[in-house]
């Protein structure tokens, strides 16, 4: 998907900034038979766990602040209260429809088959009809909570057009691929290729909805909400947003010989996972209700253009949330089997490769498989070590400038010795297609074809 190459960057920056998350309750506490329920924040991840020192401009030569351990950096927007005051009218006019956007993009966070699927009410036409994941099964609690892929970076590193007050929030480069996004273009794309491709249009009531509510998760509704240190919304302490990225595992590309083992990753998911996920992963669905229990495959699940098809960074996540009534209990290790196991199941493609077109590849993370984006000319290694590891030689390699030690002169040069262009060529709407809600396949136009490089 669009969005996944900083994970590599900033999950690096923030391996030694993350809190952890031991101890966690899981959703009912830790007794949960029934196989439904919801991902929670534990408490003290709203607090910093050790000193943090930030600038307090966008100069890194500037000025810096230090925050003590201990310090409250985050507070969740009381999205009841304000539906309540909506409910009794207290305000109008333009504040009022406003408030009300916040609203529905948290509804639709939460209840994302009922408000924009089959199970619509409203009168207007569904999104999509296939089967829909609610976005906040991924994004928990409308993405407040720390490692499991929150919002709370987002206003802030990409800002939206459609709310947009400052030339700071214009958008973001996605350097590697070479494309401009902001806050609309990774809520359709995520939509699309994380969600069971639910394509919210561009300047729809839904996506303005989606990203009111966006912009809450950062600014907050109420005074005293949302990040209450005003550095950390500086796109210059971005990374540092605890939890922000799900760091994935420094042993990814810090250690040589961490990689998967697909076999034990199956036997951990049946015994850990498929009670709840089913063993063919498909979850639990149904046309009333939407799923209770999110897919992990299948084409209700992200396609293998969304950010969890690369399995350490669906591992990251999956040690830290899952299983749901005990999360923190799998190691390292056994995550990473298990999300490695999952890649492998049946699961959309949705590739499609003009979306990667004219950018470095080298910028590519080490374990984004070979049939998601364009492979350096020369790669040497093979599909099997992408998938499953280990993934520092490879990083190694793209990262390299010069000739590449460890393999010798077998590996050649590395490849950002090879000097690929780094020239972004997509516009900022570059919209590759969505399946529309009958299913047929639409693409609005940019490129008519899939680019041969
Ligand atoms: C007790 C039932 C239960 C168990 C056991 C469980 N999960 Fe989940 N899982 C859920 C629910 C419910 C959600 C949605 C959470 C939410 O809405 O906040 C979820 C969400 C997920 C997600 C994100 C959404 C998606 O479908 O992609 C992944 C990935 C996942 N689980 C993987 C696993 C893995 C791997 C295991 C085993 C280690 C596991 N789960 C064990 C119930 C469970
Ligand atoms: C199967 C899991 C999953 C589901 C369901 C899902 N997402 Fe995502 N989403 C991700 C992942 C993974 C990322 C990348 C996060 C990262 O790189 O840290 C992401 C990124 C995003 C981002 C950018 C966040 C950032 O700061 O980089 C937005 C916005 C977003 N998703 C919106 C949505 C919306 C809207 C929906 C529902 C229509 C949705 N997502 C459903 C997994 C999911």
């Amino acid at each position: 998907m669009t969005i996944m190459v900083r994970m590599l960057l900033l999950g690096i920056a923030l391996a030694g900034a993350s809190v952890a998350n031991a101890g966690k309750p899981g959703a009912g506490g830790g007794t949960t038979t029934s196989p439904g329920g919801h991902i929670v924040a534990n408490p003290n991840d709203y607090y910093l766990q050790a000193n943090l020192t930030l600038f307090t401009t966008e100069d890194v030569n500037g000025a810096t602040r230090t925050y003590p351990a201990g310090t409250q950096w985050y507070q969740v927007p009381n999205v009841e209260k304000l539906r309540a005051e909506l409910a009794a009218g207290i305000y109008s006019g333009a504040d009022r429809a406003a408030k009300a956007k916040v609203v529905e993009g948290y509804d639709i966070m939460n209840k994302t088959y009922e408000k924009i699927g089959m199970a619509r009410t409203d009168g207007k036409p569904p999104l999509f009809k296939g089967k829909l994941m609610n976005c906040s099964t991924c994004h928990a609690q409308a993405g407040t909570v720390p490692n499991a892929w929150p919002f709370t970076r987002t206003y802030s590193l990409f800002g939206d057009r459609a709310l947009q007050t400052d030339p700071v929030h214009e958008g973001e480069v996605y350097a590697p691929l070479g494309y401009w996004r902001d806050t609309t273009t990774v809520n359709r794309d995520c939509g699309i290729n994380c969600a069971g491709q639910g394509h919210i249009p561009v300047g729809s009531d839904e996506m303005l909805a989606l990203n009111s509510w966006v912009r809450a998760v950062t600014d907050g509704i109420y005074s005293g909400e949302g990040i209450l240190l005003p550095e950390l919304k500086l796109k210059v302490n971005n990374t540092k947003i605890p939890g922000a990225r799900n760091p994935v595992f420094s042993r990814v590309l810090g250690d040589a010989t961490f990689k998967a083992n697909v076999a034990g990753g199956k036997l951990s998911y049946d015994r850990a996972c498929a009670s709840c996920h089913g063993r063919d992963g498909l979850g639990k669905w149904s046309d009333r209700d939407g799923y209770t229990v999110p897919p992990v495959a299948g084409p209700g699940s992200h396609t293998k253009a969304g950010g969890p098809y690369m399995a350490p960074v669906l591992a990251a996540f999956i040690q830290r949330q899952m299983p749901l009534s005990r999360p923190g209990s799998l190691s390292e290790q056994d995550a990473l089997n298990i999300a490695t196991y999952l890649t492998d199941l049946p699961r959309d493609s949705r590739w499609w490769e003009a979306y990667y077109y004219d950018h470095n590849p080298c910028g590519r993370p080490a374990y984004l498989p070979l049939d998601v984006g364009v492979v350096p000319s020369g790669f040497p290694f093979t599909a099997a070590q992408v998938k499953y590891g280990p993934w520092k030689p490879i990083n190694d390699w793209l990262k390299s400038t010069g000739p590449y030690a460890p393999g010798g002169s077998a590996y050649g040069q590395g490849c950002a010795a090879s000097n690929y262009r780094l020239d972004p060529k997509l516009p900022e709407d570059f919209d590759y297609g969505f399946h529309d809600v009958t299913g047929t396949f639409t693409n609005p136009g940019v490129y008519a074809q899939p680019q041969a490089r």
